[in-house]
């Protein structure tokens, strides 16, 4: 029986069963799936159709005709407008089994061509609150009017995060429950201070506004904060005073740069830094060892689960004592190092390669701070480094073992092409990112290479984001 589909704007009563890697609630109507957002698994909940597709509906709640036992109240005064946590009104243990669900219908196309071959269950996360390390906020002068504001406030000065979908529009942010908890605090005060000296916030459309982003980064280990503030011209004359005034009522920031950054690109990174207080890094420990992490060096934003990965990365490694390792996009080396740190006595080097100088720069300091020698790191493009002639060229021998972390993009072909030329017994690979996971894998296994094991580990608690590392084994036969 051919069943009329409901109509765009039209409502419609359904049961959310579960959620999805894209933030989202669902649930079936008349043979389709119904998606919505601030859905809760177990919820009756009145939707209004607001796209239509062949099996896909897109609806957004109108009313929770009965709220499920998966429910908890959200507690973020932002929830609903931020796009940062979108199940935080979903109970810890539902998100988690519900993400591994998702995660292991989008593993499918793996997980199907080898019998047995099991995720393990997800690492969850004993600390679901002020678990990130690092918050990058933007100034805006178009702040986004949140639904409970009383009509006429103020909206043309803004610190705090994008608003999904509206690149122009900023969230004035007044709290966060998963940032740690001192970033609060300084970023209310730079608003205050910022109000105060009429200092003007990043205008997208005119490309003029002397602030863009105040990027905070705090070490679990030391406690020590690093601020940076990012403007479009130096301007000591209004900076400087600024940031005395925020370092003076925020002592505990140990560290403190302003980041000099014409130009419209939307990132808080890059540019010319002017250091005001500190070092211009804080140091953080992972596995054992100190990483210094400067304003753009990429560090895994949950200490606490950093730990819980750096073991199963290692473990999944099962290095031996004299054999060649690759870490591909090393970042500033936590899996290169702790693999050397635990063969300080190898001849056989670990080598990192990574794209950003600075980072390379870091993992250099890291390994010498930690009195490692064995760890060699290469600044370039893992596309063009990864060939043939650039290794023979640099005279690096072939590795038996290789650590791939990529970023949400994944691998380039080239590069998956690379590593199954060079074939080495075993390749973990650590994605953030299931779907270009899925991609490389299955090039992987054309190459003979076969996934044995499956790690989820939860990082990001309250966001539709799983960790993974994936054990992947050469074996002549593919998958
Ligand atoms: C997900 S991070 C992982 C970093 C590191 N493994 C860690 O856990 O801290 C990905 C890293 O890949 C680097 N990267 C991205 N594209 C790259 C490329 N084409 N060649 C080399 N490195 C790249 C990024 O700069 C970033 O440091």
């Amino acid at each position: 029986m051919n069943v009329r589909a409901p109509r765009k704007g039209e409502s419609i009563d359904l049961l959310l069963e579960d959620i999805d890697d894209k933030g989202r609630a669902f649930g079936q109507f008349e043979g389709r799936t119904v998606r919505t957002r601030g859905g809760v698994p177990g919820s009756h909940v009145r939707v209004r159709v607001h796209r239509r597709r062949r099996s896909e509906i897109e609806a957004a709640i109108e009313e929770v005709l009965q709220p499920g036992e998966n429910s908890v109240d959200a507690r973020c005064r932002h929830f609903g407008s931020c796009g940062g946590c979108s199940f935080q009104n979903v109970l810890y243990r539902t998100q988690l089994a519900g993400l591994e669900r998702s995660l292991e219908r989008l593993l499918e196309p793996i997980t199907a061509l080898r019998p047995g071959l099991e995720m393990a269950p997800t690492l969850g996360c004993s600390e679901p609150w002020h678990y990130r390390n690092k918050m990058d906020f933007t100034f805006g002068n178009r702040r986004w009017i949140e639904t409970s504001e009383p009509e006429g406030v103020a909206s043309d000065f803004a610190l705090g995060l994008h608003v999904p979908g509206r690149y122009d529009k900023v969230l004035d942010v007044q709290s966060c429950d998963i940032a740690f908890k001192e970033a609060t605090p300084i970023l209310n005060t730079a608003r205050e201070l910022a109000l105060e000296a009429g200092l003007s916030g990043w205008d997208v459309h005119a490309h003029d506004g002397l602030l863009r982003h105040l990027l905070l980064r705090r070490s679990f280990a030391s406690g020590e904060i690093l601020a940076a503030l990012f403007t479009t011209e130096e301007e000591r004359s209004v900076v400087d005073p600024y940031l005395s005034k925020l370092l003076d009522t925020h002592p505990e920031i140990t560290s403190c740069v302003q980041r000099i950054k014409p130009g419209s690109a939307m990132v808080a990174s890059g540019g010319e830094e002017r250091l005001l207080k500190g070092e211009g890094f804080i140091t953080e420990k992972l596995g054992g060892l100190d990483y210094r992490i400067s304003t753009d060096t990429f560090f895994q934003t949950n200490s606490l689960q950093a730990e819980l990965l750096c073991k199963q990365v290692v473990a999944a490694a099962g290095v031996e004592e004299d054999e060649v390792v690759y870490d591909l996009c090393c970042g500033c080396g936590p899996w290169a190092l702790s693999v050397a740190a635990m063969r300080r006595a190898a001849s056989s080097p670990v080598y990192g390669f990574e794209l950003v100088e600075s980072a390379v720069e870091d993992a250099r300091e890291n390994a010498r701070n930690n009195g490692i020698d064995n760890a060699v790191f290469i600044a370039g493009d893992i596309a063009k480094v990864l060939t043939p002639q650039s290794l023979n060229e640099r005279k690096l021998p072939a590795p038996s073992l290789c650590i791939v972390d990529p970023p949400r993009a994944g691998l380039p072909p080239k590069v998956v092409r690379a590593l199954t030329e060079l074939r080495p017994r075993r390749i973990v690979y650590v994605s953030c990112n299931p779907r270009s996971a899925v991609r490389d894998l299955t090039l992987l296994g054309e190459g003979a290479y076969y996934v044995a094991s499956i790690q989820p580990i939860d990082l990001f608690p309250h966001t539709p984001h799983l960790e993974c590392v994936f054990t992947v084994e050469l074996d002549g036969g593919g998958f």
